[in-house]
């Protein structure tokens, strides 16, 4: 695994990223057994954590661990929950003392009264929040290279980690969070926003009342112009992000498409992800971008790149769907995640919403729902848990169009109730793993890679997905 501006990742990752795929493997608990082509290699622990509960926390005391933009957005989406009683922000944790100035202000504006600790000054001080004495969750939106030490760390710590995406970015890693929240009985949640969007919800209510038939195949991304934020000097710490795409080639960054489709497709529910190709295009427009830069340094780095700037990965499931899978953050386009369906009766293509309802097999009827009628089916399948919650959060921040603000309140709440988590570990372990081994993939000029099995076999339970439960 690469050193990331002389970031070194703790120790207590026990394996590494320079391992090959088989090694990792076996370092995971595949007891020597190694993935045969076509045979998918399965973990021997059991799932035991699939539907983890844990003791209600009537106010959950949180931690922050990363306060740049995305920690300011997420303590914002804290503020009805906190007013409410339903959380505390209880510590703030950033290497960087101006961010916690920041934080701690923001926080001041709804939590009168009750000051978090501080952690900062330095690399590792973030390990001093992670106790119970501080703190019940550890919220961690620090860059990537951080997401699973510190959701480790906080889960063998006995705090329940919430952390952004990806959750990890090797399979070691993935393994390494699963084994540790079996172990600990800890939540660990990958906090994919968009799967609490309203479209994505919406679209899983019609899926499970039967509206698109047979599911085949789908189609989504993450297509969004990140040039100027990765070139900007302050955007991100350090300009973390850019040095990813320097040292990296495959899909970085695959939740925000593919965790919506998993819920679609009923992935861990009933069917499984089992294996990918992924192929990654030329490089040319970070370079371009780099090398017109009016900074020598900016300018040096535009013959590093190795991240291509269209990756296209084709994954397959146990059920025989089919997944088309984009990574772009190069290229001056649309923001876009496609969120395209594929059933036997109906057809789904996002951005914009546009909806296909199947006629059966005939000559002349080929066009889109007329808006009309496409609007009376969102509003027939709007989601109830976006519905309340849209109301409920309509004075407050809502985060990405209200979708930020429903993820954090399920988390909270559920917490509170002391009920499972609408993700488990294996959800963001495995979407998070895809691009590891997307990586693999295109290393090996894109050869089919075999997706481990995190779950030991549990996958093939078939149960509806629990985001649309009533807290
Ligand atoms: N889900 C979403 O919609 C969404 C949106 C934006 C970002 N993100 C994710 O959020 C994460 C953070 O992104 P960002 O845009 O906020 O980046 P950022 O650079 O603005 O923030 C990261 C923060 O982490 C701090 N940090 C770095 N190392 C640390 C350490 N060892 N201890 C404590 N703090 C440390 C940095 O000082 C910085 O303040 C990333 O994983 C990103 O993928 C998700």
């Amino acid at each position: 695994m690469p050193i990331l501006g002389g970031m070194k990742r703790k120790d207590f990752l026990h394996a590494s990223g320079a391992l090959g795929l088989g090694s990792l493997l076996n370092a995971c608990g595949l007891g020597g057994r190694s993935a045969e082509p076509g045979q998918t290699p399965s973990r021997t622990t059991n799932g035991s954590a699939f539907d983890l509960t844990a003791p209600a926390l009537p106010t959950v005391r949180v931690a922050v661990f990363g306060l740049g933009n995305r920690g300011q957005g997420l303590i914002d989406m804290l503020n009805w929950l906190v007013q409410e009683g339903h959380a505390q922000i209880t510590a703030l944790a950033d290497v960087n003392p101006t961010k916690v100035d920041r934080a701690l202000e923001q926080v001041a504006a709804f939590q009168p009264g009750q000051v978090p600790a501080v952690f900062t000054g330095s690399e590792a001080a973030w390990e001093g929040a992670m106790r119970t004495e501080v703190a019940d969750l550890a919220l961690i939106c620090t860059p990537w290279e951080w997401h699973t030490p510190m959701a480790i760390r906080a889960m063998e710590s006995g705090l329940h980690a919430a952390c952004e995406v990806p959750i990890a970015y090797t399979v070691s890693d993935a393994f390494a969070l699963v084994e540790t929240a079996e172990r600990t009985r800890q939540h660990c949640i990958m906090l994919e926003n968009c799967c609490y969007n309203g479209e994505e919800l919406g679209l899983l209510r019609m899926i499970e009342e039967g509206v698109f038939g047979t599911l085949t195949h789908a189609e989504c991304a993450y297509l969004h112009d990140l040039r100027a934020l990765m070139l900007d000097p302050t955007y991100y710490e350090d300009r973390w992000r850019l040095k990813h795409h320097l040292q990296r080639n495959g899909n970085l960054y695959t939740t925000h498409g593919l965790g919506p489709v998993a819920m679609y497709f009923d992935i861990l529910r009933g069917d499984t992800l089992t294996h990918l190709v992924s192929m990654s295009s030329r490089e040319a427009a970070l370079s371009e971008a780099l090398a017109a830069s009016s900074d020598p340094a900016l300018q040096g780095m535009a013959a590093q790149v190795r991240c291509g700037d269209v990756n296209t990965t084709l994954i397959g499931t146990a059920e025989g769907k089919s997944i088309m899978l984009q990574f772009d953050t190069h290229v001056g386009r649309p923001y876009n995640r496609l969120n395209k369906v594929i059933g036997s009766k109906a057809v789904h293509y996002g951005y914009p919403s546009r909806l296909y309802v199947d006629h059966g097999p005939t000559w002349d009827w080929h066009g889109w729902l007329e808006e009309g009628a496409a609007a009376e089916m969102r509003d027939r399948y709007e989601h109830p848990l976006w519905t309340r919650l849209q109301a409920l959060a309509a004075e407050h921040p809502q985060g990405h169009g209200g979708m930020d603000f429903v993820m954090m309140y399920r988390l909270i709440r559920c917490l509170n109730e002391g009920v499972a988590l609408d993700l488990n570990v294996y959800d963001g372990a495995l979407w998070s793993m895809v691009g590891a081994l997307s990586e693999s993939s295109v290393d090996n000029g894109s050869t089919r890679v075999d997706i481990p099995d995190l779950t030991a076999g549990r996958w093939r339970e078939r149960v509806a997905h629990p985001v649309g439960r009533a807290i």
